[in-house]
């Protein structure tokens, strides 16, 4: 095999090693997926000014994301369904992400539960949660992570419902898959993929099968998303979650101004500027597009994070330099675990590691933590000139 060299190779095994049904559901946006294209061409928009001779010995990547210190500052973000990427995904992807020194965020809706991951791992991980209209599950989740010994919840406010991503639809999503004549010649071919999940007994949505009361179908996303989402959601119940947690607390897919505000007012350690990867609202606007307006209403008082379109070091580094204080890969990890496992997650880490080292060094810095709008290009107009 040639040797991995950039997060697209890791995207080429991947798809040939995992069921379609589970490449479809990591590889597509809702709608038209404008947004989701959008994600990643407006990280390309941006251009890196050239710098030459100037020192470029001793650099380092490392920082800390909401107190907690960082080897780069690129965290795992929480991805639905990665335990059917690959047998036991999210214990290899916590692995391989505290091995490298960067957070983990596990799902709601992971494969492996929360107490499954903690007997795996050593160090505290993140936990993700959905606003769900049940206060009993939600108030048993945040136990559940407490003993678990997860540090921060991230608190996901952009999925009331669920946008429609059309091959999820087509190809019957669910977990575990569902049996049909194309699904089972679809995985008939993916021989290693088949043999790992034969040899785990994860194979259903571990933190709700079980603990949530009247949900009679939770095999499939959006059924349960149906029930059990919390459609009225408004920010005095994100404020009562926020008093329920005694840790740090990041709310997660902010993308406007107003909201970012809103979230300050509710006491959170930090928010992602996100549009859930372009899966939800379909023609909102980029995350990189929408980052600067965020940075200018709260950048001094509350970190802002980014996802949603990182695929490179170089992602990694406009993000930074625009001003964010930390950014989260997806799919990027989720191409590696399903390409490689474990093994494939520390990779897409290292291709990350070394393009942002060795970007950030072409642009003549040698520290992530001293990183500022100079070294980029901006085109004029990026934010968009939008009638009142
Ligand atoms: C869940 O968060 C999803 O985007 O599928």
């Amino acid at each position: 095999m040639p040797p991995i060299t950039c997060i697209e190779d890791l995207r080429r095994i991947y798809e040939r090693r995992v069921p379609r049904m589970f490449y479809d559901y990591a590889e597509s946006g809702s709608w038209t997926e404008k947004t989701f294209r959008e994600n990643t061409s407006d990280f390309d928009d941006i251009y890196l000014r050239q710098r030459v001779a100037v020192d470029m010995t001793g650099r380092s990547t490392a920082t800390q994301m909401i107190g907690e210190d960082v080897s780069m500052p690129v965290a795992l973000a929480p991805v639905g369904l990665t335990g059917m990427q690959d047998a036991d995904g999210e214990i290899k992807a916590a692995r391989a992400a505290e091995k490298f020194g960067v957070p983990f965020t596990l799902s709601t809706m992971s494969i492996c539960s929360i107490e499954d991951v903690a007997e795996h791992t050593t160090k505290p991980y993140w936990f993700q949660v959905y606003t769900l209209r049940d206060e009993d599950f939600m108030r048993r989740l945040f136990a559940r992570a407490k003993d678990a010994g997860c540090s921060t919840i991230v608190i996901t406010v952009d999925l009331q419902l669920m946008g429609q991503r059309h091959k999820d639809i087509k190809n019957g999503l669910s977990a575990p898959p569902k049996l049909t004549p194309k699904s089972v010649a679809n995985m008939m071919t993916k021989v290693q993929w088949g043999l790992g999940m034969l040899g785990t007994k994860r194979r259903f949505f571990g933190n709700i099968v079980g603990h949530a009361k009247g949900v009679d179908d939770a095999s499939s996303l959006s059924s349960w998303t149906a029930q059990a989402f919390d459609q009225s959601l408004n920010w005095e119940q994100i404020a009562k979650f926020r008093k329920m947690w005694d840790g740090k607390f990041i709310i997660k897919g902010i993308l406007d101004a107003e909201d970012a505000r809103q979230a300050l007012n509710v006491g959170a350690d930090a928010i992602i500027v996100s549009n859930h990867g372009g899966r939800q609202l379909d023609s909102a606007l980029s995350s990189i597009r929408a980052l600067p307006a965020i940075l200018d209403a709260v950048g001094d008082q509350i970190e802002v994070h980014i996802d949603s379109g990182i695929r490179s070091g170089q992602d990694v580094l406009k993000a930074m330099a625009m001003g964010a204080k930390g950014t989260y890969i997806g799919r990027a990890f989720v191409y590696g675990l399903g390409a490689m496992g474990e093994a494939g997650v520390t990779k897409a880490l290292e291709v990350i590691h070394k393009e942002l080292d060795l970007s950030m060094a072409l642009c003549g810095r040698r520290n992530i933590n001293d990183l500022d709008r100079d070294i980029l290009l901006i085109p004029e107009g990026f934010e968009g000139h939008w009638q009142p």
